[in-house]
């Protein structure tokens, strides 16, 4: 299955069946995301894989004299950011279904993108960087957030393999998506991708937090079983499991330490323009292009 279609299948069904659940799994990163963003009243602000839509609200509420566009591949997804936005609170908010790699949008027309886990899905990430540098005027900002590299003993890795493991499925088995993932989880990668694509000024800084996966153990257990639809699960598996995330309950929930990226970059009037005229030359064919970039990112970086 590709990530567009897990996307439109059983992952964006379960993402839009429990945004509850995901943005309390996230909010932990929330105010680090939205501080790099800065928005501003007026800021004409893209959410890119907006998912349900929470993150384009909080930016329409730092906003209220912009407008907030948040575009996303999956259609039960966007769908669900419709339902979830009241249109009378949020006049300046819409969705977008789209690929954001190669979505035409308005050139120049936003002040500033921003994403919370939604950019590392990309079939060809300079270009659709390139493309998302296009939809900036010059010296618009970028602000998102994106996994750090899994860390073996890392507390979230641990409690979430060993769940698997109890499960009796591999976690560390390749799909698109785990692969997808950790595609911008080397902050040297961060650096060529963006550079590649016209972006200056990249910042990459850590920050950890508490990931809530559930009111207690059992809640917990739950709602990792139902992310594979259709799979039983015996008691005594069930009872493993809870007793496995036993020593993470908290009065907060059971609550999981995990580390992102909040990366930051503008668009330079030069450097956009390289960005486009690699983007002409994408879809396979850029990648000298996209090399010299590279290059000429690693000497301006310190
Ligand atoms: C990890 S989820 C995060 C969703 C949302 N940002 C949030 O924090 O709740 C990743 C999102 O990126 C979207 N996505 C994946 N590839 C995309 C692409 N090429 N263009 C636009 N959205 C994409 C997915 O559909 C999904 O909604």
């Amino acid at each position: 299955m590709t990530v567009a279609e897990a996307w439109n299948g059983p992952l964006g069904q379960h993402w839009a069946a429990h945004p509850d659940r995901y943005d309390a799994m996230l909010d932990g990163f929330d105010a680090a995301l939205f501080d790099a963003a800065a928005i501003a009243a007026g800021d004409r602000v893209l959410d890119i894989g907006c998912g349900s839509g929470l993150t384009t609200r909080m930016a329409a509420q730092r906003a209220p004299a912009g407008r907030v566009t948040g575009v996303d591949i999956s259609a039960p997804l966007v769908g669900r950011a419709g339902e979830l936005t009241d249109a009378e609170r949020f006049p300046q908010v819409d969705y977008r279904l789209g690929d954001a790699q190669t979505f035409a949008f308005e050139p120049g027309g936003y002040d500033l993108a921003i994403s919370r886990g939604g950019v590392m899905f990309f079939a060809d990430p300079v270009a659709a960087f390139t493309n998302i540098a296009g939809a900036l005027r010059p010296g618009g900002r970028l602000a998102f957030i994106c996994p750090q590299p899994a860390q073996p003993d890392g507390e979230e890795r641990k409690a979430l393999g060993l769940l698997a493991s109890l499960l009796g499925r591999d976690h560390t088995a390749e799909n698109a998506v785990a692969t997808a993932m950790a595609s911008l989880s080397d902050p040297e990668r961060i650096h060529q991708v963006l550079g590649a694509a016209g972006f200056t000024d990249i910042g990459v800084t850590g920050v950890s937090a508490d990931t809530c996966w559930g009111k207690d153990a059992a809640d917990a257990v739950g709602f990792f079983v139902s992310r594979a639809p259709g799979l039983t699960v015996s008691d005594a598996t069930r009872a493993a499991m809870t007793e496995a995330l036993l020593p993470h309950e908290s009065p907060r929930g059971v609550m999981l330490r995990a580390g992102v990226w909040v990366v930051t970059a503008h668009t330079g009037r030069r450097a956009s323009r390289a960005g486009r005229d690699c983007a002409d030359r994408a879809q396979g064919s850029c990648a000298d292009g996209a090399q010299g970039l590279i290059r000429q990112e690693s000497r301006d970086s310190p």
